[in-house]
């Protein structure tokens, strides 16, 4: 049966490359974001490549008084929901950031505050359902602050624990909560870093997340490297960890 998806922040190209998996067998999707050129191109391309149902609507997702009316409307459209997926997010500037409060709490807005609005209705919503899954893209650089990109990453570090006691909480009541930690991604959001040409396929990568939440995995490292990679950076003592340049 064609599943009920809404995707928050449906114009990233990971969240994209994810829906053209659900697009292809012919589930319902209902999609956010807060730019409208773009939100109409990738419905109109996900319509095209099978999905049985696409409704869009623009919003600007760090704007929480939206939240409930936005989520209310998008299960009406649906006509229930199985699955709630959340992609937006900023890398923001660590340089600004280190100078600028404000700066860095828009990335901490963006990245942690804005999910836990959007997931603390979700979740109470799936609970009284007594079903859904509930995945959202946090990232490795959540599992260890480093240097160049702290703020990001402890942004992902907040949501990865929030997901992590949001889990413990709801899988009993029927509703699963997938924790994505990808790696660096080929994505307009890392098009300007060193080395990008080496990062994973936004297909691919898109291609195993889908393949996750269908499984409602608990967390999944994408590509599944990084699951190692972490484990051994964690591992770094603290002591020489500091005196890296990371
Ligand atoms: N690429 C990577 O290497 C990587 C690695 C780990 C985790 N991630 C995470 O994966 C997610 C998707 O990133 P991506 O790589 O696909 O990059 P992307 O293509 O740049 O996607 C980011 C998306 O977030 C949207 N967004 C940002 N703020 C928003 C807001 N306030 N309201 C609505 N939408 C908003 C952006 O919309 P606009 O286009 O309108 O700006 C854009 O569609 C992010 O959460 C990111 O942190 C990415």
């Amino acid at each position: 049966m064609a599943k009920k998806i809404l995707v928050l922040g449906a114009t990233s190209s990971i969240a994209e490359h994810t829906a053209r998996v659900w697009a292809k067998r012919g589930d319902s999707l209902y999609l956010v974001a807060r730019n409208a050129e773009k939100l109409a191109t990738v419905g109109a391309d996900l319509k095209t490549r099978g999905a049985s149902f696409v409704e869009t609507k623009v919003a600007d997702l760090d704007d929480l008084d939206l939240h409930p009316q936005l989520l209310a409307e998008a299960v009406t459209a649906l006509g229930g929901l199985d699955i709630a997926y959340l992609a937006h997010g900023v890398l923001g500037d660590q340089a600004e950031a280190e100078r600028d409060a404000i700066a860095a709490e828009a990335i901490l807005h963006t990245n942690f505050v804005s999910p836990v609005s959007l997931l603390t209705w979700l979740a109470n919503f799936c609970v009284k359902q007594k079903h859904g899954t509930l995945a959202v893209l946090s990232s490795v650089a959540g599992d260890r602050g480093r240097k160049s990109n702290y703020v990001y990453g402890s942004s992902k570090a907040g949501i990865s624990a929030f997901l992590g006691g949001l889990r413990n909480r709801v899988d009993r009541e029927g509703v699963s909560v997938v924790t994505i930690k990808p790696g660096p991604v080929k994505t307009p959001m890392t098009a300007g870093m060193e080395g990008n040409e080496k990062f994973a396929d936004v297909s691919t990568v898109g291609k195993n997340i889908a393949r996750a939440i269908d499984s409602r995995r608990d967390e999944v490292y994408v590509p599944g490297k990084w699951r190692i990679i972490m484990a051994i950076v964690r591992a770094v003592p603290e002591s020489i960890f500091k005196k890296t340049n990371t």
